[in-house]
């Protein structure tokens, strides 16, 4: 169920009927399944979990592990190697403080060009404290990740190659079968950020050889401030948690503690408890309407909007449907991206406009900013027409 079947799930529509939502890289729409599970938590089972040897406190920790299980199944993993977090960003920042501990100014850090600030901002926090250096893969001119000079960066130093699986900005599927093969070859460990994938492609970290996954609840049709990191149980044991508290510990002493199994470790304090069981019922959606299915439609749209748009603007993002999402960013020569998106919205079209969160990779695209629409589940064809009408008339506006 795709298009305008699909949102007949979401309240938001039936309150905006003519609302065209292309602000999905953004943030997705809430589907009543993921309300529902919510409410019911607060107005059903409330009760903090893995504490209470009460009926409410056990069912509340029964439907928060049974979302972990959700989420596991969605992704291909283990219960154990999924970790809830605040989102993409908690995830990576914590990978960035905890694995380089150890690393010295011999190591190296590989990342790409097309990193979201949440992906670059914590390696280069890492890399002053610690002093590895950073190398960042080179894009083709299609806006692609370019392979040949990921294998001249990643060397027998490189400890870590992370990479967005899909770019925010650019909409480019990186080739992360490829990276992952390289990096493993080097002996280096690989960071996918998945936060504009989960939604969009099938992600199966076992398939995918990934040694750590993030993404977001709020671009997968779950609430805001959910999220996951996976983890291969073999480096989870390994690594050290970040926060220390409650919950988290085994045994304590006035003078040390020892830590709780995995990943109880991992989640110190009370969780966001409505928002992980939010999250387990929006993967169950994702599930339910096929990721297959999902893909095949915003393909065929994302096609379509290339065509249609592209005839009216710069397309920034590769042109290879098959190497790209439905993120489509572009420009409007002597036009500012905020007077487009203004212009739009007015139109009833929402897009996001500027930096995009990846103000590198505009300076490398010699950019200083970019309008974006960006494609989910509920996108029409309508949505796509109304865009283009919208950009029209922000041309005859801006530019005449
Ligand atoms: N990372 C989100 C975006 O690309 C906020 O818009």
């Amino acid at each position: 169920m795709t298009g305008t079947a699909a949102k007949q799930h979401f309240a938001l529509f039936a309150r905006h009927p003519h609302l065209a939502y292309l602000d999905n890289a953004a943030s997705t729409q809430t589907p009543q399944a993921v309300v529902g599970a919510m409410a019911s938590y607060y107005t059903g089972y409330r009760a903090n979990i893995h504490r209470g040897v009460y009926e409410l406190s056990a069912l509340a920790t029964g439907r928060y592990e049974n979302a972990r299980g959700a989420l596991a199944r969605f992704i291909n993993a283990s219960a154990d190697e999924i970790i809830f977090t605040s989102g993409t960003t908690a995830g990576l920042n914590w990978l960035a403080l905890r694995l380089t501990q150890k690393f010295t100014s011999r190591d190296n850090v590989v990342l790409t060009r097309l990193e979201h600030h949440a992906n670059l901002v914590p390696w280069q926090q890492a890399a002053k404290e610690r002093g590895f250096s950073l190398r960042f893969v080179e894009l083709t001119p299609g806006y692609e990740i370019d392979l040949a000079s990921a294998r001249t960066l990643i060397d027998e130093n490189t400890k870590v190659v992370g990479f967005a699986l899909v770019s925010n900005t650019l909409g480019t599927i990186s080739p992360a079968r490829e990276l992952i093969a390289l990096a493993h070859e080097r002996g280096a460990l690989t960071i996918v950020d998945a936060a504009q994938a989960a939604a969009h492609l099938p992600l199966d970290v076992r398939d995918l050889e990934a040694d750590f996954v993030a993404f977001s609840g709020h671009k997968m049709y779950g609430p805001t401030g959910s999220g996951v990191l996976f983890g291969r149980r073999e480096h989870l044991r390994r690594l050290e948690p970040l926060f220390y508290g409650g919950e988290m510990v085994s045994h304590v002493t006035y003078e040390t503690a020892e830590w709780a199994g995995i990943p109880e470790r991992f989640e110190a304090g009370t969780p966001a408890i409505a928002e992980a069981i939010g999250l387990g019922a929006a993967a169950e959606f994702i599930t339910g309407l096929d990721l297959a299915a999902i893909r095949a439609h915003e393909t065929r749209l994302t096609e379509y909007a290339l065509e249609k748009v592209g005839k009216e603007v710069k397309i920034i993002g590769p042109a290879d449907i098959s190497r790209r999402t439905g993120v489509v960013s572009f420009v409007i020569k002597g036009a500012h991206p905020h007077d487009i998106a203004d212009i739009l919205d007015k139109h009833g079209v929402v897009v996001r406009a500027g930096h995009h969160c990846t103000m590198p990779l505009m300076r490398y695209l010699g950019l200083t900013g970019a309008t974006r629409a960006s494609l989910g589940v509920y996108s029409t064809a309508e949505d796509i027409d109304r865009l283009v009408e919208g950009v029209r008339y922000a041309k005859k506006v801006l530019c005449a």
